[in-house]
């Protein structure tokens, strides 16, 4: 992507020819976004905008589940208030119970009458406190499939399960999705279910079999897991939902993981790419050295922004070596894992988790990355953040009767126009911001997002990563005119800002009208920024 230089903004054509909006600073115009109408990229899937909640930590208890006996308002025993902020962002689908707990998780355990449920060892005992009788170290299965459709259902997401691959046979795969899937009166799981509050099947459609199997799902080869896979998809009972099933994809750029894989599986032949929904990647960027989320320097700040970054070219390579073995592309991309992972915050329990509270870098971190999925709207099927309450980059941070939404939660709810659009391809043009990262010397994009298009309203997203310069920008949508435009605006002049339950709207994003008519127009980008424009095209 080009870089524009100041000097080509000057020319007084330039800048008679456009609305003044923002109000201007001493500088020129010096950076410009493109959106340009009539190249679609492809349809923005809901389920890009999803989420995942694993037994882990605070996450489950209490950070969804409370309990239908507890002082905590519930629905169900399920925190109303995290039910209620759900409803607000569309989330479109959830994926449960793991993670690394998924693969050591027994289905069965986890339905039935809750009081004869039994107790097990969580699967993250070692990296917690161990003489801790709690329910984030011993799983008391309180909260098992019903309850997690339960859970979807009230916040308006499609589940997505994730089966155990690792430590339980393919038979118990299959019998969870009958007891999900199949009419309430043909068999006896498809009974207890109804038995258990849920006659209506629950239709499950989305299926992870295993996770990370290259890791804490088995330690296999991708040959290995490539084997292990066929044998699990193999005549799983449909009912009448089709099922997806998503493959454990790469840990970050390992593409030996992903051609190892799919040349194993392409010895069934091509059209055996048919039976592979999904193609599940998985990338944290965190901050260097055990760090917890609100303590940075600037150099800090750019450092994780620029890893985050990485998403793009990690989509574009296992793309292109999918691409080489399903050439007739029946696979998608599902980042079932993604976020920013630092340290638990003191103020949050030892046994939850990486628990914190995201910041305004956190904030960025989910723009860059929604932008990013977005502009590949034709290659990613779904993404799930990590995760969605209480461990690393949440939406919300709950301890008993205390609840807030960090930064994480405004950008998806701002970003949430965008579901169901047409992503439009958009150029940006901006200076590189400079930064070191261990003395040597770095650079970042001076502007990024991403552009979708619903009927005749344009949305538009931005992250200005420049910690303290704002940027002015022309606008200019090609092959449309502009007849009205609001924007909203995540920013503050602290680039630490966060929410915490002493204070927790600090951080919040603001609505503003922008009055402009054509079609192209001047704004100025906030500093340390993450933008919403929604246009009304004429
Ligand atoms: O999200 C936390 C953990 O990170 C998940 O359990 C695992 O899949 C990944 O390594």
């Amino acid at each position: 992507m080009p870089t524009i230089r100041r000097r080509e903004f000057i020319g007084g054509a330039l800048v008679t020819s456009v609305a003044l909006l923002a109000p201007r600073s001493a500088n020129a115009v010096d950076a410009r976004v493109e959106v340009l109408i009539n190249e679609p990229i492809g349809t923005i899937s809901p389920e890009i905008y999803g989420h995942f909640i694993e037994h882990l930590g605070g996450v489950i208890y209490d950070g969804v589940w409370v309990g239908e006996q507890s002082k905590i308002p519930n629905i169900g025993g399920i925190r109303k208030a995290l039910v209620e902020h759900m409803r607000r962002i569309k989330p479109g689908v959830l994926r449960w119970p793991g993670g690394c707990f998924a693969d050591s998780y027994n289905w069965h355990d986890g339905v039935g009458p809750r009081s004869e449920r039994p107790r097990r060892t969580n699967f993250w005992i070692r990296d917690t406190t161990q003489n801790s009788d709690s329910p984030q170290v011993y799983e008391p299965n309180q909260f098992g499939t019903n309850e997690f459709a339960r859970f979807c259902k009230l916040i308006g997401a499609q589940p997505y399960f994730a089966a155990n691959l690792r430590s339980l046979p393919a038979k118990d795969f299959y019998e969870w999705v009958e007891y999900c899937n199949a009419p309430a009166d043909l068999t006896t799981l498809s009974r207890m279910r109804a038995v258990a509050g849920d006659r209506e099947p629950f239709g499950v459609r989305y299926w992870g079999v295993g996770n990370e199997s290259w890791g804490c799902g088995g330690n296999l080869t991708a040959e290995e897991y490539a084997t292990e896979f066929r044998r699990f998809i193999a005549w799983v009972p449909r009912y009448s939902v089709k099922l997806a099933f998503v493959g454990s994809g790469p840990n970050g750029a390992d593409r030996r993981w992903t051609r190892g894989f799919f040349t194993k599986l392409a010895e069934k032949g091509e059209n055996f790419f048919r039976n592979l929904y999904g193609w599940g990647l998985h990338y944290y960027c965190g901050s260097t050295g055990k760090k917890v989320s609100t303590e940075y320097t600037t150099d800090e700040w750019y450092e994780l922004l620029g890893k985050s970054d990485r998403m793009e070219s990690l989509i574009n390579d296992h793309w292109s070596v999918m691409g080489e073995i399903d050439t007739r592309r029946q696979v998608k991309l599902v980042v079932d894992e993604w976020g920013a992972w630092h340290e638990r915050d003191k103020s949050m329990p030892e046994t939850y988790l990486w628990a914190y509270p995201g910041t305004l870098r956190d904030a960025l971190v989910a723009g860059i990355n929604l932008d990013t999925f977005n502009r590949h709207a034709d290659k990613i099927a779904m993404a799930n953040v990590a995760q969605l309450i209480n461990t690393i980059h949440s939406l919300f941070l709950a301890y008993e009767d205390k609840f807030i939404a960090t930064p994480n939660y405004h950008v998806f709810e701002m970003y949430s126009a965008h579901q169901g659009g047409t992503s439009l391809r958009t150029v940006f043009s901006a200076p590189r911001v400079s930064y070191n990262v261990a003395e040597k010397p770095n650079s970042l994009w001076g502007l990024q997002g991403s552009a979708s298009l619903h009927d005749k309203q344009l949305v538009l997203t931005v992250v200005n990563p420049h910690h303290n310069q704002a940027r002015e920008t022309e606008i200019a949508i090609r092959g449309a005119s502009i007849e009205s435009c609001q924007s909203r605006v995540l920013s503050s002049p602290d680039i630490h800002a966060h929410n915490s339950f002493a204070n927790p709207r600090g951080l919040e994003p603001k609505d503003a009208e922008v009055t402009i008519s054509g079609s192209t127009f001047v704004y100025q980008f906030q500093r340390a920024s993450v933008t919403r424009l929604q246009m009304r095209l004429a």
